[in-house]
């Protein structure tokens, strides 16, 4: 039901290192993590990115958006400044460096397909033949646990990757489950449900398990609330917070 790790680390290193970045995988790495989630939307010459916002102005400096950018200016910009000089110079990774890293050490992947308004089906494709391509090796060996699980707040996007790349498995996100969140689950042949947190109940959560599914929270920063939802039968989460929610929890 849910052959993946419990808790992961949430946009890379969680709030101990710049998000999306490779110090964020370091990060995790420190806390004994080997499990790591994190957002890939195109470049404009549709090449991957790990990346959480379509314009700049947060984490990467100045005007314009990702998918008005080609991936070579992208992995020129710094997405580290802004979290701390010592961080200064740390690139927006692609997310063929990320498969890199991540394969090199055995970190398990929960690669958040986030496509910028228009480009849903384009990046749902790309994200899943690019990460077949790399993972033929660990889907052919079949241990669910040794390939990424892709997730999307996209329809279209989870779609795409299932009608591009059937056999790797799919997680559904939802800010709050839906009455019809069953059917669409099926539709896109997902294996998982993704989920805020705080709008789910244990009656919620018993209905998803009860239908078969994986149930995985996110963004979940305070070790009670942890616990609690994981007592509901929640199967894992991502954390902010990997300073106080370990990998063991
Ligand atoms: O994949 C779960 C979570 O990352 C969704 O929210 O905005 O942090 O990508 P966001
Ligand atoms: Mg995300």
């Amino acid at each position: 039901m849910w052959p993946y790790p419990k808790i992961v680390a949430h946009r890379g290193g969680g709030t101990l290192a710049p998000e999306n970045t490779v110090a964020g995988l370091r990060a995790g790495l420190a806390y004994g993590f080997r499990a790591v989630e994190f957002d890939v939307m195109l470049s404009r010459d549709g090449i991957g990115m790990v990346v959480h916002d379509p314009e700049f102005g947060r984490t990467v400096a100045g005007r314009g958006s990702v998918a008005g950018t080609d991936a070579a200016v992208l992995a020129g910009m710094d997405a580290g400044a802004w979290f701390g000089a010592e961080f200064r110079g740390e690139p927006v990774p692609f997310y063929t460096q990320f498969i890199d890293y991540c394969k090199a050490q055995r970190i398990w992947m929960n690669v958040e397909i986030k496509p910028a308004d228009g480009f849903e089906a384009q990046t749902g494709a790309w994200v899943a033949k690019t990460t077949r391509e790399r993972y033929a090796a660990e889907l052919a060996a079949g241990d669910p646990a040794g390939y990424p699980l892709l997730s999307s707040f996209s329809f279209a996007a989870l779609a795409a990757a299932r009608d591009a790349a059937p056999e790797l498995p799919r997680g559904y996100l939802l800010d709050q489950i839906t009455a019809d969140w069953q059917a669409q689950a099926e539709t896109l042949g997902a294996v998982a449900i993704h989920t805020n947190h705080k709008h789910l109940t244990p009656e919620l959560a018993a209905r998803v398990k009860a239908a078969g599914y994986g149930l995985f929270c996110y963004t979940v920063n305070e070790p009670a609330r942890g616990r609690e939802i994981l007592a509901w039968g929640v199967d894992g989460f991502c954390t902010d917070r990997i300073d106080l929610i370990g990998p063991a929890f």
